[in-house]
């Protein structure tokens, strides 16, 4: 098999995280890239030795191409997308896929018509341990799984942030942006069917306008319930939960916050935001990453991480299950992109992750009316 030519089109913190799951995987070959920032062009030219073209249309312009991954501002994933499938290449997408499910639909649709491969992630759903609980929770050895809490702490909220991010008509806020990782996390250990969801999204930080946390009641269609709660104010870790471990599986300084004394200008968060950028998402890590505490309850036992594999709560007592740390996130997302690729059913399709902006959208939705909204377009795992 010739390896996949793959370019990136946005160069911020994503699309630095998944140079070196590129670099590791055989089967891809990294090609172009496209960055509109002149700085960021020349640091990412001198970092990979591709062509780095000024817009996506003239990478996608360039021969040779097989696919690309849209590493864009979440707003720009709809157009984005659009134009790669046009132009008749697979498209690996960030999280969120879009900011409202019509634009979600219109991408799968476009990917359909276009007979290309549209996936989406990273997502922590990808995580090794993630998968293994979904592996022990469908393999049916604790009975049927009943509960699921996924929460997590921490200081998104406080972290250097372009106005976009902040603003939920843009896809900003931690229900789009963080929520995302934890819907993916549910309606995977969960099978996918999502039946309705009752939401309450908070913005209680004056100075930072946004939605900075919330609690989400998801109901599977098979009678499990699970629960999502973030809080990015910052005040208290996540980590202290989970070991000291964080998302990306590094020990982390518990009670540290991101937020400095005086309120930067949006010139300085921008500024920081490109210098963070580069070494934001680490290629390896000695543990399994955390994205908070994730607990799987089934009739027969109890499933949650450990810094390095899942314990499992059973009649069997306390039993730990280690898992493998070699691959990054990023790398078991493009196996599966290349899995799509080559015919193999995978999960992480556009209508996978149609299914989880519809739980996120409609999180907010129910937190605005107060009332418990139903799903249409949830499916299951592959
Ligand atoms: N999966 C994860 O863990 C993860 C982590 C971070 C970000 N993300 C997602 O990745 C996306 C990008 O987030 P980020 O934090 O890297 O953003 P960012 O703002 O740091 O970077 C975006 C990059 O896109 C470039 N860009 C802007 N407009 C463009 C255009 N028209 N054409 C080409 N490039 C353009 C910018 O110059 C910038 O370099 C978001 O959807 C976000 O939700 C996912």
């Amino acid at each position: 098999m010739p390896a996949i030519r793959i370019g990136i089109v946005g160069m911020g913190a994503a699309g630095w995280g998944f140079l070196p799951a590129i670099r590791g995987n055989d089967g891809f070959q990294l090609v172009a890239i496209a960055e509109p920032g002149t700085e960021m062009r020349e640091a990412v030219a001198a970092e990979t030795g591709v062509p780095v073209h000024p817009d996506l249309q003239s990478m996608l312009e360039q021969p040779g191409l097989d696919a690309v991954y849209v590493a864009t501002p979440t707003e720009l994933h709809p157009e984005h997308v659009a134009q790669v499938c046009a132009a008749r290449k697979h498209v690996l997408t960030e999280k969120p896929m879009a900011i409202r499910v019509e634009q979600a639909r219109a991408m799968v649709e476009a990917a359909t018509r276009a007979g290309v491969v549209l996936q989406v992630g990273h997502s922590h759903s990808y995580d090794m341990p993630i998968r293994r609980m979904r592996e022990i929770v469908a393999g049916g050895t604790l009975g049927r799984v009943r509960m699921i809490h996924t929460w997590n702490f921490t200081d998104w909220m406080a972290r250097p942030r372009r106005p976009a991010e902040l603003d939920i008509g843009q896809g900003g806020g931690v229900t789009y942006r963080q929520g995302a990782h934890q819907i993916d996390i549910l309606r995977l250990i969960g099978g996918g069917l999502v039946k309705s969801v009752r939401a309450t999204t908070f913005d209680w930080d004056e100075s930072r306008r946004s939605i900075g946390a919330h609690t989400i009641l998801l109901n599977f269609a098979d009678g499990t319930a699970a629960t999502a709660v973030y809080n990015g104010y910052g005040h208290f870790s996540g980590t202290e939960l989970t070991s000291g471990i964080g998302e990306w599986g590094l020990a982390e300084v518990a009670g540290k916050r991101a937020a400095p004394a005086v309120a930067p200008t949006p010139e300085q968060e921008l500024e920081a935001k490109r210098k963070r950028a580069k070494n934001a998402i680490p290629a390896s890590a000695p543990h399994q990453p955390h994205f908070g505490l994730t607990l799987a309850s089934c009739e027969r036992g109890d499933i949650r991480q450990s810094p390095d594999g899942l314990l499992v709560y059973s009649k069997n007592g306390r039993e730990e299950i280690a898992l493998p740390a070699d691959k990054s996130p990023r790398a078991l997302v493009l196996e599966e992109f290349a899995d799509a690729i080559a015919g193999k059913p995978v999960t992480h399709t556009g209508r996978w992750g149609l299914a989880n902006l519809e739980v996120c959208t409609a999180a907010i939705e129910s937190s605005r009316t107060g009332k418990e909204i139903e799903l249409v377009h949830q499916v299951a795992v592959a």
